[in-house]
């Protein structure tokens, strides 16, 4: 500890330190709980100090093994990311350890099972016992530093500490969304060359079973990296089982013992992989690393929720999200909160799920996605209102645009107009929160849908299409990011270039998002959504590209465009232009189409099978054979009037074709 105290007094330069210190009282310098009374002075000291800033933060906030030499080295230009070099420690010491030193009885995580009223609660001490444990089945299995675990979990406390007993060893997890078929589940394992696989026997959801271990097992015919398959039993129905391969978690974790040294590991060691999609169908395996993740997740769970010991924190996502990463596990677990694992779905058994285990949890934060506000405010009010939601004290939102009529809603029926509504602008490149309504100067109040304010340390600006920032206001940009920050991502697990080519090669030392944003007269960000081929549709992630590739697989498609369209509750609807090898009658088109879909459920999931696919002789193509999506986007939003300039088409009668085509399919979904 004195060494900590000792390199953060070096690392701050006693002029700087002064200023910190002239500026707040000593006392809060480092605590951030003022950040409201001084916002600007905050923000600008962040942006402008920002070694000193975050280095301080990572010293404090952070319990290590080794203190850091460095705190920052970025090179955007460059491809160079590092921070808190020379720096050791262990994210699960620092997210369970700590806390059961402090208070080993307060509940860690509370599992709300899918049938409401069957929770369980998992209190600090008993957490850090069932991670080691697993860590010592995984350790057992010959599990290394460095070592890639594949997760394909339910939302359970197993599931966190799969995660943390990967952590603690210092192996890299890659959790991939328990919704995904096997083939998107085999390539994920493939490109991460994961060697074992945690698993559950099934999965439960709205009262359904899911077959979680079959999909496993027809996922690992096509790939021999995987040599080992825990299985937690979720229903203790019978699974088709491989005696030489698999292994029943309970049971292993029986056998071994309840306390595991942590590895030490470095600030820039992987933590984990989290497979996401972009403008090709070949998803990336975004890296974070160990201390800058960390830092940020805390960091942004505290301020921008507003978070206080004793609260009870409920992240609706799914772990297998950067949600789920960032908010129900790390930044809530890193601060020793209580954090609420959510199994089921928001309409199960009836849409006031979400209300009745607010009231039944006490629940004082509850963060979800704009889609479920929306299908839960044509469900009605009257599931809301039946419920006592007094405990809560803040609402958020992440992952694709609150519109006005949801943030009413959210605000008013939910709320009662006493919980601020805190809509997050962030990624699972960049780690966690970087633009929301908190925290706000003292007096601003949350605006209906913008994130608003740029978290301390973030400088987005906005570019024309030329790269040339736009300095004023009340302007419509891409949104980019000017500075480094401890929690972006480092690489695209094996294609480096990739990820410079992805998110720096565009706007040379700026981080590009893939979003248009407006900055509003107040200068407050609001998002206009992605300007590349990633769409949002039910909260989940999804490049067009993904979908287009499972739908070319088809053996009578000769080739497909996929774009989305506005959607009522899924924010976005996926809409699949195909163009068959053979046109038949009607009859077999139906047949085909509803094989399409069939096509993509398997190779992706059914929250991405589209939902229209229209059937077209040609695609409008410019003379150099590109696609033109513009057209395409705006038939599928029926905005077909307005065009644009089609002159450069090689053939422009296919718009009138297609729109035919859409006014003739839109009759019959
Ligand atoms: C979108 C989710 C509008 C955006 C954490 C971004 C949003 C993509 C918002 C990242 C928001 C996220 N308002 N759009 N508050 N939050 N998005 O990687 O297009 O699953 O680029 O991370 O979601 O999705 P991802």
């Amino acid at each position: 500890m004195s060494s900590v105290v000792r390199f953060s007094r070096l690392l701050a330069p006693a002029m700087v330190r002064h200023r910190l210190m002239s500026n707040f009282r000593p006392e809060k310098a480092l605590s951030l709980s003022s950040v409201s009374d001084d916002h600007s002075v905050w923000y600008d000291y962040s942006l402008n100090n920002s070694e000193q800033f975050w280095g301080d933060l990572a010293a404090e906030r952070l319990r290590w093994r080794r203190p850091f030499d460095r705190v920052t080295d970025c090179d955007m230009e460059r491809g160079i990311f590092r921070w808190f070099d020379g720096g050791q420690l262990n994210v699960c010491e620092n997210v369970v350890d700590r806390h059961v030193t402090t208070d080993p009885d307060k509940v860690a995580l509370i599992w709300e099972k899918d049938e409401p009223g069957e929770e369980e609660r998992v209190t600090y001490k008993e957490l850090k016992s069932m991670v080691c444990r697993l860590a010592n089945v995984l350790k057992s299995q010959g599990v290394k530093k460095g070592d890639r675990v594949a997760i394909y979990m339910p939302v359970s406390p197993l599931a966190v500490c799969s995660m943390l007993a990967c952590a603690r060893i210092g192996a890299v997890h890659s959790v991939v969304f328990a919704g995904f078929s096997a083939e998107a589940l085999r390539s994920r394992i493939d490109d991460a060359q994961a060697s074992v696989l945690i698993t559950a026997d099934e999965g439960v959801r709205g009262g359904k079973t899911i077959p979680l271990k079959a999909t496993v097992d027809k996922a690992l015919e096509g790939t021999a990296a995987v040599n080992r398959v825990l299985v937690m039993t979720r229903t203790g129905n019978v699974v088709p089982w491989n005696t030489e391969r698999d292994i029943r978690m309970e049971d292993a974790m029986a056998l071994v013992s309840e306390s595991c040294e942590a590895e030490t590991m470095d600030s820039e060691d992987n933590l984990f992989l989290l497979y996401t999609s972009g403008s090709t169908g070949r998803p990336k395996g975004i890296a974070h690393t160990q201390a800058g993740y960390l830092l940020y997740a805390s960091l942004t769970h505290e301020l921008v929720f507003d978070y206080k010991p004793g609260d009870i924190f409920a992240c609706v996502a799914d772990i297998g999200w950067i949600t789920g990463h960032s908010y129900v596990v790390y930044g809530p677990l890193s601060n020793g909160a209580t954090t609420v694992l959510f199994e089921s779905i928001p309409t199960y058994p009836d849409p006031g799920r979400y209300w009745e285990m607010v009231s039944r949890l006490k629940i004082t934060h509850f963060y979800t996605a704009p889609t479920a506000v929306r299908l839960l405010i044509k469900a009605g009010d009257e599931h809301v209102h039946k419920y006592d939601r007094s405990s809560l004290r803040l609402l958020g939102c992440v992952g694709e645009p609150l519109n006005v009529e949801a943030w009413q809603w959210y605000n008013l029926v939910v709320g009662d107009a006493r919980c601020p509504v805190v809509d997050t602008w962030w990624q699972t490149e960049t780690g966690g929160i970087m633009i929301a309504p908190k925290p706000a100067p003292n007096g601003v109040k949350p605006k209906p849908g913008y994130p608003m304010i740029p978290f301390l340390g973030i400088d987005p600006v906005l570019v024309n299409e030329k790269g040339e920032i736009i300095t004023e206001n009340d302007v419509s940009g891409l949104l980019c990011v000017r500075k480094p920050w401890p929690g972006m991502a480092r690489t695209i697990h094996g294609d480096h270039n990739r990820f410079l080519d992805t998110y720096f090669s565009r706007f040379p030392s700026l981080y590009f998002t893939g979003d248009g944003a407006r900055r509003d007269r107040d200068g407050y960000y609001q998002i206009t959504g992605r300007v590349d081929d990633v769409i949002n549709v039910k909260g989940h992630r999804l490049g067009t590209a993904e979908v287009e590739s499972a739908i070319d697989e088809h053996p009578d498609v000769a080739e497909s465009a996929v774009v989305s369209f506005p959607h009522d509750i899924y924010g976005e609807g996926i809409y699949a232009y195909v163009i068959l090898k053979d046109t038949g009658d009607l009859h077999s088109q139906t047949e085909i189409t509803d094989s399409i879909k069939n096509i993509v459920k398997h190779r992706i999931g059914s929250f991405a099978v589209p939902e229209v696919i229209l059937l077209t002789p040609a695609l409008p193509k410019t003379r150099s054979g590109k696609i033109m999506r513009r057209v395409l986007r705006k038939v599928a939003a029926n905005e077909a009037d307005d065009l644009g300039d089609v002159s450069t088409l090689a053939d422009p009668s296919v718009v009138d074709v297609i729109k035919k085509r859409h006014i003739e399919t839109a009759n019959n979904y």
